[in-house]
């Protein structure tokens, strides 16, 4: 068997001409705006926030980078986030992850509107995702998986899904995301005995360790998904979390890096911050928020 490659870069690309259509539609209001705060000097970060704000301007969504020194503190950056928050002409606030040390992550993130949290990593939209609500915004890692795996028309019905991986970013959600569409899914993380038979029993694999090239062939049941999240580098040349070139030879489909997910989530951040601004939009015509921090 040759898998069938899931090519990312591809419908990603679909996706961002059909937002783009979407935006230029619009009658009389203004474009949507996305807000990414980057703190220091991480210069893989650095590199994503400058593909998002490459990838927003092709589609009409403004983007303002806030670029910080490593050394502000807790409370300057909630000044930031909050006055974000009640900035009406942005509609979409990210925080680009890692932080430095000396900052809690989930006290940042905590503090963007969920209105505008268009990563998903507020726990409230963790929360909404975890119950099944509808109006979760969901994380574009997450989602952009999912929708690869519906644009191939892959049944997820009753299917065994494995996810490598643990953290609030990725496999936290795409458990949430998959259970929500009828995957029984079990989450594997680095204390998780006999991997490899774990694996071996996937229907479909998510791999979002960061061990490079991890996951390898005979990991994989015949006719397996896998899908491959991983960013890793082996003498400067960028790959995934799984052996791709033995993985093919087993599954029915696999997600190549680059090219698979990546490009998927730059544009399910994008479609997430069109829909928040849609639905503030609605929101402001109707008088009505949901989340208690507006404060109309
Ligand atoms: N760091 C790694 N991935 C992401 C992401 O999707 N969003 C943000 N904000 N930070 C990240």
């Amino acid at each position: 068997m040759t898998a069938q490659i899931l090519d990312g870069r591809k419908i990603a690309s679909e996706i961002r001409e059909d937002l783009a259509k979407k935006i230029d539609i619009i009658p009389g209001e203004n474009m949507p705006v996305l807000a990414v705060v980057l703190v220091g000097e991480n210069d893989a970060s650095k590199v994503y926030v400058r593909n998002k704000k490459k990838a927003a301007l092709e589609v009409g969504i403004g983007c303002e980078v806030i670029e910080l020194n490593d050394t502000i503190g807790e409370n300057a950056l909630l000044e930031i986030i909050h006055e974000l928050n009640d900035n009406p002409h942005v509609n979409g606030v990210i925080v680009q992850l890692p932080l430095p040390k000396h900052i809690n992550p989930l006290k940042i993130l905590s503090a963007i509107n969920p209105e505008k949290d268009v990563d998903g990593f507020n726990p409230y939209n963790a929360g909404l995702l975890a119950c099944k609500e509808p109006e979760a915004i969901v994380s574009a890692t997450p989602k952009g998986i999912l929708k690869l795996l519906q644009v191939a028309n892959i049944d997820l019905v009753g299917k065994h899904a494995v996810i490598i991986g643990r953290s609030n970013i990725v496999g936290r959600p795409t458990a949430m995301l998959l259970l929500n569409n009828d995957c029984t899914v079990t989450i594997a993380h680095s204390k998780t005995t006999n991997l490899s038979e774990l694996v071996k029993e996937a229907d479909i694999v998510v791999a979002a360790c960061g061990c490079a090239k991890l996951v390898k062939k005979d990991w994989i049941k015949k006719g397996a998904v896998v899908i491959d999240v991983g960013i890793n580098r082996i003498d400067g040349k960028l790959c995934g979390d799984v052996d791709f070139d033995e993985v093919c030879e087993v599954a029915s489909f696999v997600t190549p890096v680059p090219g698979g997910v990546g490009p998927m989530t730059v544009a399910m951040l994008l479609e997430n911050t069109y829909e928040a601004a849609c639905r503030q939009r609605e929101h402001q015509h109707n008088h009505k928020c949901c989340c208690g921090h507006c404060k109309h």
